[in-house]
């Protein structure tokens, strides 16, 4: 799997003002935007094309990596109006073509200073198992599970991906039939542009991709679910998200970690 798809359209509405013009994807984290932390990540698991699905407005993500990274192809559609993460990864159809790829949101770091193998171990399961679909998943609080996909899945050694039996966008701690938690990072075959064009529009009044991957699974097609638990997740979706890991990366800088963590414990007042 050497291409992936990095949705940078939604509207980061959450984050505002401070991406009423910026956006959230450009937001620095440890002196880089955080799609650059993606991107970075993407390029050390073996991709060499990225496909950005972005929006009106954001052209300033692709004026970053303009001459950047020779060897490495870079291309964007736009997606007309933020319809979900399913309608982001629909409109990116053609540029896929009949390859399998990855898919990795713009606005998950995943590890705090190293590059975590995700998508090489998803890419190598897609391929390894002939299956449809892989997805990064990791165990959650329960009181957490109406911010994630929650997927059921088979048991499985640690590092071996399980069959997935159920999968559910952010279901209420109440009803949620598990706590695995889809994690920023999936594998797929192109069997996923069909199974979106017959995924109905969900509650929030988007696509999502959550749903056409249940398709998948109800139609009997092998989706499968590898845990990594041990890769830290920075999701910079909302201003605590951002400020955790605006903090997780300045603590840890090798120039300046250690004055800042001194900052850091004067301001708590532990001198
Ligand atoms: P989110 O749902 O967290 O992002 O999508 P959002 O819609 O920008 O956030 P809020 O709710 O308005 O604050 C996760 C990733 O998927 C992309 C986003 O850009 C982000 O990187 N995305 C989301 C799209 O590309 N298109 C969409 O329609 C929705």
């Amino acid at each position: 799997v050497t291409t992936a798809v990095v949705p940078v359209a939604g509207r980061g509405t959450r984050l505002r003002p401070a991406t009423r013009a910026l956006p959230k994807e450009m937001l620095p984290v440890g002196g880089k935007p955080v799609v650059q932390h993606i991107i970075e990540e993407l390029v050390a698991n073996g991709i060499d094309r990225v496909v950005f699905v972005t929006a009106p407005g954001k052209e300033a993500i692709e004026a970053h990596f303009e001459g950047e990274y020779p060897g490495i192809t870079f291309s964007s559609v736009v997606q007309p109006a933020p319809r979900g993460l399913g309608d982001a990864v629909l409109t990116a159809e053609a540029l896929v073509a009949d390859r399998p790829f990855a898919v990795a949101l713009g606005d998950a770091i995943l590890g705090t200073r190293e590059t975590p193998p995700v998508v090489g171990l998803l890419g190598r399961a897609l391929v390894d198992a002939d299956a449809a679909c892989v997805i990064a998943v990791r165990d959650v609080p329960r009181s957490l599970t109406g911010r994630f996909g929650i997927v059921v899945a088979d048991d499985a050694p640690p590092g071996r991906p399980a069959r997935v039996r159920a999968i559910v966008e952010k279901p209420s701690p109440a009803q949620a039939p598990g706590t695995l938690a889809v994690s920023a990072r999936y594998a797929m075959t192109p069997a996923i542009f069909d199974a979106l064009r017959r995924t109905p529009i969900g509650p929030a009044g988007e696509l999502e991709l959550t749903d056409a991957i249940a398709r998948l699974v109800q139609s009997g097609a092998k989706v499968l679910a590898l845990r990594l638990d041990d890769v830290p997740r920075h999701d910079i979706g909302t201003h605590e998200g951002y400020a955790r890991a605006f903090m997780a990366f300045a603590l840890t800088d090798p120039d300046y970690g250690e004055a800042l963590r001194r900052a850091a414990r004067d301001l708590l007042g532990a001198g």
